[in-house]
């Protein structure tokens, strides 16, 4: 068991949060800093974000705006967090979205299922590539996704929905087999 004395886990780390403004992804940005990492937010609630930031301090937390789904918006995160930090240590891709359950296939449109998929799916993509292209140099890191209880059942979510998480588990087993060798792990959570 660790003692008190013992130095805080996430000393020296830095981390992103997506989605990092509200909900499960500001617990993390919490947990994360009372744990001693720097954390870097991304979302598009630029208030929320900014409050958060003001909330724990801004030596410890900051915001850039970015729209998961535009890969020029992630990049230029990243870019940011390394001229910042010089570091990125532990990528967080939580920023997703629901839509309503329509159980009838035939109510589904092609827009709403692409909405849902382009934030579940397509953005943890471009959070994966672009973490992984500054930790590949680094021979170092750690790619966290949350996925869902979506991703294991079917029946119990929008069609869109469980498609996107049954979808980041694939990605995140196929960046796994191909990251391991550069020590850089890659795992998704899936809470209930
Ligand atoms: N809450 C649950 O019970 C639950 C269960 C299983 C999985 N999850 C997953 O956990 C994650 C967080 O869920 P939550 O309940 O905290 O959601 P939430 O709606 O409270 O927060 C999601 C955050 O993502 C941000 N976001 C949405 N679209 C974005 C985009 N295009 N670019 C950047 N940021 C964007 C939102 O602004 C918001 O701050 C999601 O991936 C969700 O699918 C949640």
């Amino acid at each position: 068991m660790a003692s008190s004395t013992s130095k805080p886990r996430l000393e020296n780390k830095v981390a992103i949060v997506t989605g990092g403004a509200q909900g499960i992804g500001e617990c993390i940005v919490r947990s994360f800093v009372k744990h001693g990492a720097k954390v870097v937010i991304l979302d598009v609630k630029d208030d929320q974000g900014e409050l958060v930031c003001q909330d724990l301090g801004s030596e410890f937390v900051s915001f850039v705006h970015c729209d998961v789904t535009l890969e020029s918006d992630v990049e230029n995160a990243i870019n940011t967090t390394i001229a910042r930090h010089g570091q990125l240590d532990i990528m967080v891709n939580n920023a997703g979205i629901i839509d309503d359950p329509k159980l009838n296939i035939l109510d589904n449109d092609l827009a709403a299922f692409e909405r849902v998929i382009s934030v579940n799916l397509i953005g943890v993509f471009l959070g994966t590539k672009h973490a992984a292209r500054v930790m590949i140099p680094k021979c170092s890191g750690s790619i966290i996704t949350m996925a869902s209880v979506a991703s294991i059942t079917g029946g119990c979510t929008s069609h869109a929905y469980a498609s996107s998480k049954h979808g980041v588990v694939g990605l995140a087993k196929n960046v796994a087999a191909e990251l391991g060798k550069y020590q850089i792990r890659v795992n998704c959570i899936s809470p209930m």
